[in-house]
């Protein structure tokens, strides 16, 4: 079979692919915990299924404008004057099938062959492989002091001419490192002076802990926003629970904005029309469920935090926000792929390998499930690599022994 040369360097999302192995063994009834997951547990917001089913039960489905229904942009722009302190216009806005599709977009519109995205690692695992759809080349920083938290110096040391713009993640997916007022700032004012796009991915900026909040990019720019190249993304999969109805948005310049939902017109149309009114009905309903969400996940990643110090060896870094925790396991196995197999064959325990995140020999561990499954995933895992646990351990009815040490 020939396919094209762009194809065959994709690789599949790795998340995506645990999943659908995590299923199928569940189906074959195998006692699996998933601790790979990149979904919380809790249900839509209930205004959002509300609304939704509003429109169904309409029956009149039809397509919305490419870049987003009016309704859904008159919600943005009231979430982004509370949330951002931001006055934008429906100009401003691309409303998109996922945040997946408006950074997607955003690449589309601003990249030529070759032209480079720089962005620290740990990264999210999407982020080399749509630099490299939309034609790019990412540019990964990896922090040389062996923290979660670039410099700036070094990000700077990376912009050549090829250099196009920034992607920052804050907090980030999959070390849930929360990066610091100064260093957004500092990276602000750096892509101004550069003259670069900066893509602040916002996903999980109200999911933050310890009573902390995730800096606000605009409060540094000094750019008008409808010439400046700061590009927020924001989306209601993570902090309303709703993966699954797929709708995300761009804040852009107009310029920027007509060029996403040109591309956006050609490639999906608008978002569905139900889910955009789902999302409609989350942005403007209670807005309760965050903060119920939010502390729920701060309580499950102390409990994380408590089980993974009790491993000997394991380096952990506290998670300052989302529902990841990425622990170095190094001092185990050195190859990640080859630990997270290991989990998943012998202790049903599915996670995910750190090599897929741009930082081999840790694993990304989600705290987004039940604290049930997550203590006992934890305490699986410290039997299948503490050679001081005892040798046998029951999954249910069956008794394993751990003969691999
Ligand atoms: C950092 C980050 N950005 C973007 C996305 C995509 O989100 P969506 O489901 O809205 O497409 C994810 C999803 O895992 C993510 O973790």
């Amino acid at each position: 079979m020939s396919l094209s040369q762009l194809a065959r360097s994709i690789k599949e999302s790795p998340t995506l692919k645990l999943n659908e192995t995590a299923a199928l063994l569940r189906d074959k009834g195998e006692p699996v915990i998933h601790l790979g997951g990149g979904e919380p547990k809790s249900k839509a917001p209930i205004d959002a299924v509300v609304n939704c089913a509003t429109q169904l039960n309409s029956g009149d489905i039809k397509y919305a404008p490419a870049d987003g229904l009016p309704a859904m942009k008159k919600a943005v722009i009231r979430y982004t004057e509370e949330h951002y302190r931001k006055i934008v216009g429906p100009d401003n806005i691309v409303v998109s099938s996922g945040a997946k599709q408006a950074i997607m977009n955003v690449l589309y519109a601003i990249l030529d062959p070759k032209d480079e995205v720089i962005f620290p690692a740990p990264y999210w695992v999407s982020y080399p492989e749509m630099v490299k759809l939309a034609g790019g080349v990412p540019v990964i920083v990896t922090p040389e002091d062996g923290t979660f938290h670039p410099t700036v110096r070094e990000i700077a040391d990376m912009i050549g001419s090829y250099t196009k713009a920034i992607i920052i993640n804050s907090p980030n997916n999959p070390c849930g490192v929360l990066y610091s007022k100064d260093f957004i700032a500092e990276i602000v004012r750096l892509c101004e002076a550069k003259n670069l796009y900066l893509i602040m991915d916002d996903l999980y900026n109200r999911l933050v802990f310890d009573g902390r909040t995730a800096p606000n990019a605009f409060e540094f720019a000094t750019e008008d926003i409808n010439r400046s190249k700061l590009v927020i993304v924001q989306g209601v999969s993570k902090m309303y629970a709703m993966t699954g109805f797929r709708v995300g948005w761009a804040i852009a310049n107009p310029e920027l904005a007509e060029a996403m939902g040109n591309i956006q017109s050609h490639q999906t149309s608008g978002p569905a029309t139900p889910s955009q009114w789902a999302a409609v009905g989350a942005l403007n309903g209670v807005q309760y469920s965050i903060e119920t969400l939010r502390i729920t996940l701060e309580n499950n990643r102390n409990v994380m935090l408590e089980r993974l110090r009790a491993f000997a060896g394991v380096k952990v870094t506290k998670p300052d926000g989302t529902f990841y925790c990425f622990p170095d396991f190094s001092a185990y196995e050195k190859d990640s792929n080859k630990l997270a197999r290991l989990l998943l064959d012998k202790v049903r325990v599915v996670t995910v390998p750190g090599k897929e995140f741009g930082m081999e020999g840790y694993l990304r561990l989600s705290y987004c499930g039940t604290i049930k499954d997550t203590m006992e995933g934890l305490e699986r895992m410290k039997w299948a690599l503490d050679p001081n646990s005892p040798n046998e351990l029951y999954l249910g009815e069956r008794r394993l022994v751990r003969d691999w040490l």
